[in-house]
Parts: structure tokens; C-alpha cells; sequence
């Protein structure tokens, strides 16, 4: 274990490792059984073999030796722990002042590839998943100081656009030329493909034409990756996402040779029914196909261009595709190959991957028309949560209710895709990603609204350096800052496991603790945030200011915005 962000429970640690004279890493802070017993509880059973010793009689030893300091304030044994009570002023004000999410990346950079759609399709509602994941490991990354590069991998290359080129040549220009349009067109070419066998050559060749920089292919497939860009576009606005390349399969064209030839030179290719391969056979994995009998490259050839191009201009630490389970022999392939080939860097590649989406429980299909298109979801979510927020705040200024109404409805639907971890498939269900109720993206949303109405309420200015955070002496709110103190540690576990969910879930527990404070004044006046004197005001409004805070980061790591009003 690494010593943990939280300064808090990092001293518990150091404490037992110096009493014991046992390295840091061996310890690890946990939260006791009951909030009495201690404020975190550190277990010596990893110094029991080496001192030969029962954990208890070691606990003891411990706890014996400890002194009060500036942090901590007591330790005592129980069994084979010691539980520590933390100076609760000084961890006040370090989540009202401090900094909770630390720079550990120190600049190294992580490529990240998500989202990465096939051109000349709409996005449909799974490709949310690529999108929404990939889009809060950047964030997530990029607060713990990590440089990162969010990439697209824009599908734009392969047979199937020669199918589309053919299919455009047959019958003609779509009038406008849509992403609904092409999906026609394909989907027509495909059904009339399962007739008559000799469409598939017809688009063979015009792949080959695209391939060999034919200028009408040429003009035709930019004017469809165009158009599909336009719209992706404007998803990628409304959810707030940039990317830092975006950079379409076809543009590994021209490495491809070289890539061929390395491959080549290092003897690692052969034949298999006239296809060009790298058998990996002594790995227990199908071949990886290169070049396809008639020439023309594969997705994975591709592939292994962009890991070399991305290394050489990155030099990142680690590379990450965010695509579904579905592909993850391509990427233990694309890991073989290139560590084959004598890259050390390839161990630093990793897929991350994530469940289906099923709807009305069949997986989703383009071509058999099993799809809920995402900027419909994101509309309707959009429009629910606009009726919803006109109705609770019926003087809102029309500005801000729209700019309200897209926040919430996007959170709804961004939420639904975080709060599960990666790896589950999950049933699409309007329910569900509307919903406002429960584990919620609104329900968050909500929450942190309310702190911003507290303070709006409380119409003082709030003097945070000067409050006297020894005023905070309820459960409640004791229990609300010692979960604000670990967001900086939740957030290296979620880059740790590639893992969003830990972030989401983190997030639904400060919303119940935060709960209890607040309501904690519905029985007792004097325990009303504002119902205080002035100086214990200051001192809860200076931690409701913190919690508006760490809320606001957690969504915002989130890839969801956090209005202050709804
Ligand atoms: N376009 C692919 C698909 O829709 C995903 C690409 C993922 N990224 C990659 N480098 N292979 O399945």
C-alpha cells in the first residue's frame, strides 16, 4: 500500500510503522466497526511475522508509545488494532482550506482512447458507455496532475465504406446527405448483398479505389466522414467533451508499410490461406491478420500503427482503450504483437473494458435496428428535467433554466453510465436514465444545489480563514468532513482500477451525510446551519462550502456539471 492521500489517516500510519519500526507500506488505514471506537483503525497483523510477536501484545506496544500531536490526539488498542482519534478542528480546517485532490501524476501523460465511433452511423446509446467512462478517466487523470491525451479513434476506414462507396454509386447521392441517410444506404446494400453476392466484390473495389487514393472514393468518403463529424460534434458540446486528437483510422495509411516491414524484418509474420498474419499460436490466441489476401489492411494493422505513432509522440506512461469487452482478444493481440516486436513500452497499454448495453434485453445492432439513438435520450432527458426544474422554480430566469435543464438532464443520463461498475452489461431502460430519484446524477445534482441555496440564504460574506472550526462539535458534521477528506483518495483509486463507479458511489455517500447534517435541524433548531450565532454560522457555513466544493469536483470529475439552482 501507498501511504494514503489523506494526511489524517497517513499519519495513523506512519505512527504504527515508526512505533513498530516496520516500513509504511506494509500498513493501511481502515474506518473502525463503530464511528466510537475512533476516527481510523490500523491493523499489525503485517508486522506480526517479522516480530514474531501476537498482533495484540503488538497493538499495545504501539499504542503505549503514542504521543498526542498537532493531528492526532489518541490511539488505543483493541485487539490486533489501534484506533486512532484525529484533532477534529485541524481536519476541519484542512477540508476547508486544503487541497483535496494532490498532483501524483507530476506531468507524466496518459493516452487515453475513447469513445472512437464508426463514421457514417449515428452514435447510438451504447456508444455512450466508450464515451461517458473515457471521459471521466481523462478528468479523473487530469486533477491528479497527470498530462493527458484524450484521443478518437474515429472508425473511418475499412470494407464498409466501400460497401457504402459502392452503394452510393449505384443509386445514387442521398438527398440531404444525413448520418440517417448513409445508415440507409447500408443498410439497403447489406440486404440486397445477402441476393446477390456480387455487391460484396463491388465494394471490395471501392475500398481498394479509397485505398489506393482514387479521387472521386476520395471525394465521396470525405463528404460522409464530414457529415458524421458534424454531428458527433455536437454530442461531444453537449456533454462537454474535447479531445486532444482526433484522429480517423485512415490516417495510418502511410504508416502502414513501415509497420509491414518492421514485422517483416523482425520474422514475425507468415501465411495462412493467403492472408499475411503473426501466429501467436505459442500464446493461445488466434492469429493476428496483417493484410488480407487482396492487400488491402485490417483494423488491427491500424491499430498497431497508432500504438507506435502514439508512443513516439507521446512517450505517455500509460495508453488506455476504453472499448467494450467485446474486444478484448484484439487487444491482448495488439499487447503480443507489439511486445513480439520488441517494444518494452507495449506493457504499458491497457484495455479497459466495459459491459453491453442491452435494450428490451437483445444486444444493440445498427443493422438490425435494435438502437436508441443518444441524442435522442440526451433530448428527452433534457426535457423532463425542464418541466421539472420550471415547476419547482417558477420565477427562474428562462437563461439560466435552460442552462439548468441541459445539466440535469445530461447528468441523469451520464450518471445512469457511471453508477455500475464498468464491467457489468446493463438494460437500457428510460426509467432509468431519467430518473431523479435514488442513485441519481439529479439526486447529486440536488444536493449540491442545496448547499448553494444555504449559502445564498445565509446573504453573509463567509470569512473561511477566519472561522473557529472548533465550533463544529456535532456527529453529523463530523461524519460529513472525514468523508470530504477522502475524496483525494477515492480519486487515485478510481485511476488505479480505471474505475469511474468509485467516484459515483463516493459521491452518493457524501449527498447522505450531508442529508443528516442538514435535516439533523428540522428537530433541533440549534442545530440548524443558519440557526446559530454568528460565529458557529461561520464555522457550518464554512463547511457547507466545502462540501458545495467537493461536490462540484466529484461531478465534475464525473464529466457533470453542477448548477447551483434546479
Ligand atoms: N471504432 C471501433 C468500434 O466502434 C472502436 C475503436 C476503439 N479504439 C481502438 N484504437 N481500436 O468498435
Amino acid at each position: 500500500m501507498v501511504l494514503p492521500l489523506n494526511p489524517f489517516a497517513a499519519a495513523c500510519v506512519r505512527f504504527v510503522a515508526d512505533a513498530l519500526g516496520q516500513p509504511a507500506a506494509l500498513f493501511s488505514p481502515t474506518a473502525p466497526p463503530r464511528p466510537e471506537m475512533g476516527d481510523f483503525a490500523v491493523g499489525v497483523f503485517p508486522a506480526a511475522r517479522a516480530l514474531k510477536a501476537p498482533p495484540p501484545a503488538l497493538a499495545a506496544r504501539a499504542a503505549a508509545a503514542f504521543v498526542a500531536t498537532d493531528v492526532l490526539a489518541e490511539a488505543t488498542a483493541a485487539g490486533p488494532f489501534i484506533n486512532f482519534r484525529v484533532r477534529r478542528p485541524a481536519l476541519f480546517r484542512h477540508i476547508i482550506d486544503g487541497t483535496l485532490i494532490p498532483d501524483i501524476g507530476h506531468g507524466e501523460t496518459v493516452c487515453i482512447d475513447f469513445s472512437s465511433p464508426n463514421i457514417s452511423k449515428h452514435l447510438a446509446y451504447h456508444h455512450i458507455r466508450s464515451t461517458v467512462i473515457g471521459h471521466a478517466l481523462a478528468n479523473i487523470y487530469r486533477a491528479l496532475g497527470y498530462r493527458v491525451v484524450g484521443i478518437n479513434h474515429l472508425g473511418d476506414w475499412g470494407t464498409t465504406h466501400g460497401m457504402l462507396l459502392a452503394a452510393y454509386a449505384r443509386w445514387g447521392a442521398p438527398e440531404p446527405l444525413t448520418i440517417t441517410a448513409l445508415n440507409d444506404l447500408y443498410v439497403r446494400f447489406r440486404a440486397e448483398m445477402a441476393e446477390n453476392p456480387a455487391l460484396e466484390t463491388e465494394g471490395r473495389e471501392w475500398f481498394f479505389r479509397l485505398e489506393n487514393g482514387d479521387a472521386e472514393a476520395r471525394r465521396v468518403w470525405s463528404q460522409f466522414r464530414a457529415v458524421s463529424l458534424a454531428e458527433f460534434e455536437t454530442i461531444y458540446e453537449a456533454l462537454g467533451i474535447h479531445f486532444d486528437e482526433i484522429k480517423g483510422e485512415s490516417e495510418y495509411e502511410a504508416d502502414i508499410p513501415e509497420v509491414i516491414a518492421m514485422l517483416e524484418e523482425r520474422g514475425l509474420l507468415s501465411q495462412s490461406q493467403g492472408a499475411t498474419v503473426v501466429d501467436l499460436s505459442d500464446a493461445d490466441m488466434p492469429p493476428m491478420l496483417i493484410r488480407k489476401q487482396d492487400g488491402a489492411t485490417l483494423y488491427g494493422t491500424r491499430d498497431l500503427a497508432a500504438a507506435i505513432y502514439r508512443h513516439r509522440a507521446y512517450r505517455f506512461s500509460r495508453s488506455l482503450y476504453v472499448v467494450d469487452r467485446g474486444q478484448a482478444l484484439h487487444f491482448r493481440q495488439l499487447v503480443e504483437v507489439l511486445s513480439r516486436a520488441g517494444f518494452p513500452w507495449a506493457e504499458k497499454l491497457a484495455h479497459v473494458p466495459f459491459g453491453l448495453v442491452r435494450i428490451g434485453g437483445k444486444k444493440t445492432g445498427t443493422r438490425t435496428g435494435n438502437v436508441v439513438l443518444l441524442k435522442e435520450v440526451l433530448a428527452e432527458a433534457e426535457d423532463k428535467s425542464r418541466a421539472r426544474i420550471a415547476e419547482a422554480n417558477p420565477e427562474m430566469d428562462p437563461a439560466l433554466l435552460a442552462s439548468a435543464a441541459r445539466a440535469v438532464g445530461l447528468g441523469a443520463v451520464v450518471f445512469a453510465n457511471l453508477s455500475t461498475q464498468r464491467e457489468k452489461d446493463v438494460d437500457f431502460s428510460w426509467t432509468d436514465v431519467l430518473s431523479w430519484e435514488g442513485d441519481s446524477g439529479p439526486y447529486i445534482q440536488y444536493a449540491h444545489a442545496r448547499t448553494a441555496s444555504v449559502l445564498r440564504r445565509a446573504g453573509e460574506t463567509l470569512d473561511t480563514e477566519a472561522c473557529d472550526t472548533a465550533l463544529l462539535d456535532g456527529d453529523p458534521e463530523w461524519a460529513l468532513a472525514l468523508k470530504l477528506a477522502d475524496l483525494g483518495d477515492v480519486t487515485r483509486r478510481a485511476a488505479e482500477q480505471d474505475e469511474p463507479h468509485t467516484v459515483s458511489r463516493y459521491l452518493l455517500d457524501v449527498c447522505a451525510l450531508f442529508s443528516r447534517w442538514y435535516t439533523a435541524g428540522n428537530q433541533d433548531p440549534a442545530r440548524r446551519i443558519l440557526g446559530a450565532d454568528a460565529a458557529t454560522r461561520q464555522a457550518r457555513l464554512a463547511l457547507c462550502a466545502a462540501t458545495q466544493r467537493a461536490l462540484r469536483q466529484g461531478l465534475a470529475l464525473l464529466g457533470i456539471a453542477a448548477p447551483d439552482a434546479m
